[in-house]
């Protein structure tokens, strides 16, 4: 059964290995991160493991298969406004792993007090994200033209999504 729960950085960082084997080979696959392919393990722990944030991972028989962290879109008088990221294991796609962290960021955000949840990048030829947004309450506010250099498709839009708490 499908387990979400805070990831630790005890146990020599274990839970931020397996989100590192699983997000290198996004940020490779150059489609749906900024990040681009030279992050490395450093960067991407200040990314996922930052004090700031909230890093939650979805397990299942105790594999670790996706995860998502959820911070302060902005600091100060922007706090109110919580921002979070997302991934799912590419072999485990399309199996319900993506809206199961979704809706847990959702009412996890409502607990700790946030008014709602932007994100300020979805790039606008990421189906899966875009429909999965969708689906769980988010809106397209705004479009960024041409603000993402794709691996394949060049420079494509990318999405501000909104959804109120
Ligand atoms: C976006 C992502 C997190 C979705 O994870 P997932 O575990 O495959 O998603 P789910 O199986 O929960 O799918 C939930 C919904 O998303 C949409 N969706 C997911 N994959 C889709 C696809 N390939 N095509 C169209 N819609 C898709 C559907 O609405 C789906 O609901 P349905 O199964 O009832 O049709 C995953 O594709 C991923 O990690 N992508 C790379 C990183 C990324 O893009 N992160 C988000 C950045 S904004």
């Amino acid at each position: 059964m499908l387990k979400i729960r805070l990831a630790q950085e005890k146990a020599k960082g274990k839970d931020f290995d397996e989100i590192w084997r699983i997000f290198k080979k996004i940020i490779a696959a150059g489609d749906s991160y900024v990040n681009s392919s030279e992050t490395n393990k450093s960067k991407a722990r200040a990314k996922w493991m930052n004090k700031e944030a909230k890093t939650f991972i979805a397990e299942n028989d105790g594999k670790i298969l996706g995860a998502y962290l959820l911070k302060s879109n902005q600091v100060g008088r922007g706090s109110h406004i919580a921002n979070a990221s997302y991934i799912t294991d590419e072999a485990a796609r399309k199996q319900g792993i993506g809206k199961a962290l979704a809706l847990h960021s959702i009412a996890k955000a409502k607990e700790l007090g946030f008014h709602a949840i932007q994100f300020n990048f979805v790039v606008s030829t990421n189906i899966p994200a875009v429909k999965l947004w969708q689906s769980v309450g988010f809106k397209i506010i705004g479009t960024t033209p041409k603000a993402f250099n794709h691996k394949d498709l060049g420079y494509v839009d990318s999405y501000i999504m909104f959804r109120e708490l």
